[in-house]
């Protein structure tokens, strides 16, 4: 498979008030066409800045992001981005917040009715159809994402760029979500980069899961490849004995290989509250 993105030894290093601080520090990944890669790895480490420099949001201090032969630099509509929170503009309705992106993209290209066809036919992936006149406080968090997922897949972008897009949504509406990501994903082959912090979610839908190493200075660590058959069945995989070892070498990577170190506020609280518990005990 030929390489669609190229990461090539990203720097990224932020001001600020108490000096320079490195957040990461030699990042090389290739992605393939059609591929899903998952980045996970602890809170701060720097998984949303990597996606950030990729949709050309943040500039790297060295290094580059190659998108299909060209050097990325500023955003742009071949990188859609999905945010943990929907960002849907509030004041319009699910249909009219995908013709916004669809017009800026397929304006000048698409009819009127060829754009019309697009919105619906992009609702009816991730199965907003019957609510596509609806505002956004009309409808619940997870139609709001499928609303912000179907924006981004009208906009066809090269790569669809997802950061924590289940994040603040209950177990049973991600899991229907991760369902309806896959299925999709199968019927196009979206290149996707998805960062997540749920193990199983990565597992689940990734081809390639990215495990970052924890910050400052942070960078790839390790990379597991996962060759579970596709389609992919949850029910199913719970039992499957190549899933557990995939999602314990993960959970290795997280809680042994890169602990965090607990914040001191935090094990002094731990300490006190096991002492409460003695005291309760005695
Ligand atoms: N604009 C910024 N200025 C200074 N530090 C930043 C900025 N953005 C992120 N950081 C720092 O860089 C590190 C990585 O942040 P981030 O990419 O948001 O982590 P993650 O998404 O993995 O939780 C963190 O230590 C964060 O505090
Ligand atoms: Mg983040």
């Amino acid at each position: 498979m030929s390489t669609l993105l190229d990461i090539s030894h990203i720097d990224m290093v932020f001001d600020t008030p108490k000096g320079p601080f490195t957040a990461l520090k030699g990042v090389d990944l290739k992605i393939a066409q059609g591929e899903f890669v998952s980045l996970i790895g602890h809170s701060g480490c720097g998984k949303s800045t990597v996606l950030n420099i990729v949709a050309g949001l943040l500039q790297a201090s060295s290094g580059g992001v190659i998108l299909n032969g060209r050097e990325v630099s500023e955003p742009g509509p071949d990188r859609a981005v999905v945010f943990q929170n929907h960002s849907l503009l509030p004041w319009l309705t699910a249909y009219q917040n995908v013709e916004l992106a669809v017009k800026q993209v397929f304006g000048r290209s698409k009819t009127k009715a060829e754009i019309k066809n697009w919105i619906e036919h992009n609702l009816q992936l991730v199965h907003m159809d019957h609510a596509m006149h609806k505002r956004p406080d009309e409808i619940s968090g997870g139609m709001k994402q499928r609303v912000g997922i179907a924006r981004a897949l009208a906009m066809q972008p090269e790569i669809l760029l997802m950061d924590e897009p289940f994040g603040a949504l209950d177990a049973l509406t991600r899991a229907h979500m991760q369902d309806s990501l896959m299925e999709i994903q199968q019927e196009l082959n979206n290149t996707v980069i998805m960062i997540t912090h749920d193990v199983d979610e990565a597992v689940l839908l990734s081809d390639r899961i990215v495990m970052m190493s924890n910050g400052p200075a942070a960078t790839v660590g390790e990379i597991l490849e996962i060759n579970l058959e596709r389609p992919r069945d949850r029910l199913e995989l719970a039992q499957d004995t190549e899933y557990t070892r995939l999602r314990s070498e993960v959970l290795k990577f997280l809680y042994e290989k890169q602990r965090k170190v607990e914040p001191i506020a935090k094990s002094r609280a731990k300490k006190k509250l096991e002492e409460s518990r003695q005291h309760e005990a005695a």
